[in-house]
C-alpha cells in the first residue's frame, strides 16, 4: 500500500489522558501532524472488559482511517494492553501501543531487576508488562499495583494536593516494600503526577514515562518505514482534536497541559463506526 508520508498520525485514548502522549509527539516530532480522538463519552476504559475495549478501539481506528492517517498510536495503556495485538492484524498502516516502549526502557534501566508497574485495574490485571519484560530478561521481577484514584485526581487538577500525596503514599507503600528500583508510569495520566510520585518513592527510583518513550519509538518507526513528514510544521491546522462527548471540557483540559492553544474540538458520533 502507498502511504502518504505527509498524512497525519492518528492518536487515540479513552479521553483526555492521551494528551500526555500527543504532547510528547508535538515536542519531539514537531513536523508531524496529529489527529487526536478522545473517547470522552465512554471513559474510563480501565475498569472495562477486554472485549469492550477491543470493540471501542476498532470503532476509533475506523474513524481514524477515514481521516487518512499514516500511522496509529494507541495512547491509552489499557487499550494498548487489551487491543493492540487484536487490531494489528486488521491494519495495513503501522500501529504502536505505549506498553512495549516503556517496558524496553525499564528493562534497560533496572539495576536490581525489580520493576514496578502502576496503571489501571485493566492494565495491571492484564499482566502485559510482565510478559514483555520477562521476554527481554527472564531475571526481572515485576510488581504491579493498580492506582485507580489517580485518574480522577489528575482530572480534578489536584496534581500536588495533600490529598493526592496521601493517596500516592497508600498506593505506593507496597512497591516501596518490594525494593523496586524502576517504576513504569503505566497510565496516560500518571506523567502529570510525576513529581508527587517521585517524592513518595524517593529519588533513587527511576520513573519511566511511556508517553515520552512512545514518541521516540514513533520517530524511529516512521524513519524506518520512510514515513517521516517532509512538511515544515507550519501548516494552518497541524493538530485536530475529536471527542465523543463534552468537547468544551476536553478543550479546557487540553489547554491546561499542551504547549499550544487548542482552538477547535469536534464532537463525533463514534457509535456509527
Ligand atoms: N487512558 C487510560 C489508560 O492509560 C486511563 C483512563 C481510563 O481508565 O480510561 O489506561
Amino acid at each position: 500500500m502507498n502511504i502518504d508520508r505527509n498524512a497525519p498520525v492518528g492518536v487515540f485514548d479513552s479521553g483526555v489522558g492521551g494528551l500526555t502522549v500527543a504532547r510528547e509527539i508535538m515536542r519531539n516530532l514537531p513536523s508531524e501532524k496529529i489527529v487526536y480522538f478522545g473517547d470522552t463519552a465512554r471513559v474510563p476504559y480501565g475498569s472495562k472488559s477486554k472485549e469492550t475495549v477491543i470493540r471501542y478501539s476498532r470503532q476509533i481506528i475506523r474513524f481514524l482511517q477515514e481521516q487518512k492517517v499514516k500511522a496509529i498510536v494507541i495512547a491509552c495503556n489499557t487499550a494498548s494492553a487489551f487491543a493492540l495485538d487484536e487490531v494489528q492484524h486488521d491494519l495495513d498502516i503501522p500501529v504502536l501501543g505505549v506498553i512495549e516502549s516503556g517496558a524496553k526502557v525499564a528493562a534497560a534501566e533496572t539495576r536490581n531487576n525489580r520493576i514496578g508497574v502502576i496503571g489501571t485495574i485493566g492494565t495491571v490485571g492484564s499482566g502485559i508488562h510482565a510478559s514483555y519484560l520477562k521476554k527481554l530478561n527472564p531475571e526481572i521481577t515485576v510488581i504491579g499495583k493498580a492506582c485507580p484514584l489517580f485518574v480522577p485526581l489528575v482530572e480534578e487538577g489536584w496534581l500536588h494536593d495533600p490529598v493526592t500525596v496521601e493517596v500516592a503514599r497508600r498506593y505506593l507503600h507496597e512497591l516501596q516494600e518490594e525494593n523496586i528500583d524502576t517504576l513504569i508510569l503505566g497510565c496516560t495520566h500518571y506523567p502529570l503526577l510525576r513529581s508527587t510520585i517521585q517524592k513518595v518513592m524517593g529519588e533513587d527510583v527511576r520513573l519511566v514515562n511511556p508517553a515520552y518513550e512512545t514518541a521516540l519509538e514513533l520517530g524511529r518507526l516512521l524513519a524506518e518505514k520512510e514515513l517521516q513528514s517532509t512538511g515544515t510544521g507550519q501548516e494552518e491546522f497541524p493538530y485536530r482534536f475529536y471527542v465523543s462527548d463534552l468537547a468544551d471540557e476536553f478543550k479546557s483540559f487540553a489547554n491546561s497541559i499542551l504547549p499550544y492553544d487548542v482552538e477547535m474540538t469536534q464532537k463525533i458520533d463514534i457509535e456509527k463506526y
